[in-house]
């Protein structure tokens, strides 16, 4: 037609650890249309966790037209796309082919503790934690791309040369998104590398040579709002305009803007920030120091708490021990019970993070009696994830956090009426939940609108709050206190 279309929606791109989702927002960031793919996990030994790239690349693309075409909606009147992802997981590709050189090794993938506690051993951790915010511990990208590098024959070389590329997932959707055009990442998934310099915002040489990793493979570091590149997968050229970690997205999705603000993200693990503003602030719990959002040069910082297991206990319940048929049953089956008749499940799957970061604890179940069964237990695995957040709040106030006014909680799990009320009693903190709990794509979407100028800015965006529910805190002091003793002692039991 001769009228002009107007360019009002944004493409939001979830990559997450278990699942890729694409969901197209419009203006008042009201989801439109979605699509969902599962993607395979690997786990070739104990450990070890990992992903096929084209898998993931397949998942994405079908996803997004799938939403799009879902939709009835022009691909003319998209504005932007966003891109979110897991974080840290390592991918190294071959610029020339775009064909990655080994599986993406995962966030959750231990397989370098070793090395890890060999570079503790040689002092590194406060040169890491000074300039990173972070800790030496697997979970982050370094230490696997220098294991890739070493593993593949000939890799190393062609690393130093230039002939291979490393990126987080992030990084690697927009390398695919624009035919190999733009090899680039935001500060928020650069800074969990181990590599990156949160406060003078580069890649570290220093970091780079210690845990080898050469320099000539890193992506380009932008802001979350940016003019990231063009893709014309979709039909008519769209900018990606948006892009960040998907638990920064998700702070920024549940308009956790001001500083003190917190926010709980339930997906495969769960992430607790707590915006601290312009401050990085160094935490004396194990706490890691994060860029939250860096928008026009401008950074505001988080105070990070990882749990490495959240959803993907209530996963293992149903694949690794076949006593649900699916997650939603896990609600069904654990309030069938009073209570979890004394069994503690400690999520230790792939060691613990924050506050213990123990990269060898594994899974435990404590306190099996004879009257103990699967509804038990599937309690137990609810109420861990609840004990847990408790454990990374405590460690936020111990670093003189002020007590938070509420804690906004999304992802999956918090779609769970049960779950939000016993995380408000163990918490004592009342509980927030947005309407639309994928608050991870509508941060995505803010970012993309904002760089793509649908918004203008943070004061623009619309509401992501309004028509949520409160959950507040109601359980008896003694109660509460014996669940939390009764936690406390199973974790200690644990501990490597
Ligand atoms: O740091 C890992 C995190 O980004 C993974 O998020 O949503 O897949 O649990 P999720």
């Amino acid at each position: 037609s001769w009228r002009a279309v107007a360019t009002d929606h944004i493409l939001a791109i979830d990559q997450g650890t278990t699942s890729s989702r694409a969901i197209l927002f419009d203006a008042a960031a009201r989801p439109v249309a979605s699509a969902q793919a599962e993607l395979t996990q690997h786990y070739p030994q104990p450990g070890w966790v990992e992903h096929d790239a084209e898998e993931i690349w397949a998942g994405v693309l079908s996803t997004a037209r799938e939403a799009i075409a879902n939709s009835g909606i022009s691909p003319e009147r998209i504005a932007g796309i966003g891109i979110t992802n897991q974080r840290e997981t390592a991918l190294v590709w071959d610029r020339a082919s775009g064909a990655p050189i080994h599986r993406a090794v995962v966030w959750q993938d231990r397989r370098t503790a070793e090395v890890c506690d060999a570079l503790k051993a040689q002092g590194l951790e406060t040169l890491v934690r000074q300039r990173t915010g972070l800790l030496l511990d697997p979970y982050f990208s370094a230490t696997k791309v220098a294991w890739i590098l070493d593993q593949v024959p000939g890799a190393r070389d062609r690393a130093e040369r230039g002939e291979l590329a490393f990126g987080t997932i992030d990084s690697f959707l927009l390398w695919r998104l624009t035919g190999g055009a733009v090899h680039a990442t935001d500060v928020t998934n650069a800074s969990r590398t181990l590599l990156y310099d949160i406060r003078a915002n580069r890649w570290d040489e220093e970091l780079c040579a210690r845990l080898r990793v050469p320099a000539a493979m890193l992506p380009d570091v932008r802001d979350n709002a940016s003019a990231f590149g063009m893709t014309t997968l979709f039909g008519p050229p769209i900018p990606i305009t948006g892009m960040a970690g998907d638990q920064q997205a998700a702070l920024f999705g549940q308009g956790c803007f001001a500083p003190g603000m917190v926010k709980s993200t339930y997906g495969t693990g769960c992430f607790m920030l707590l915006n601290t503003g312009d401050e990085a602030v160094a935490s004396n719990r194990r706490l890691l120091t994060t860029p939250a959002y860096r928008l026009d040069g401008r950074t505001a910082y988080a105070l990070e708490g990882s749990i490495f297991i959240a959803g993907a206990a209530v996963k293992w319940l149903r694949d690794g021990l076949g006593v649900i048929a699916d997650a939603a049953q896990t609600h069904s089956l654990a309030t069938r019970v009073p209570d979890s008749h004394g069994v503690y499940l400690v999520p230790a799957f792939v060691g613990l993070g924050a506050p213990h970061w123990d990269s060898g604890a594994r899974g435990a179940i404590h306190g099996l009696t004879l009257g103990a069964g699967a509804a038990h237990l599937a309690r137990a695995a609810l109420e861990a994830v609840a004990y847990q957040t408790l454990d990374l709040l405590e460690a936020m106030r111990a670093d003189g956090a002020a007590p938070p006014a509420a804690i906004r909680v999304d992802g999956g799990m918090a779609a769970n009426d049960w779950l939000c009320q016993f995380l408000a009693d163990i918490l004592m903190v009342p509980v927030e939940r947005p309407a639309d709990v994928e608050a991870t794509a509508v941060g995505a979407a803010f970012l993309a609108g904002l760089g793509t100028g649908l918004w203008r800015g943070l004061d623009d965006l619309p509401d992501s709050c309004a028509g949520g529910d409160t959950f507040r805190p109601r359980m008896e002091a003694a109660q509460r206190n014996a669940l939390i003793a009764g936690w406390q002692d199973a974790v200690r039991r644990t501990l490597r």
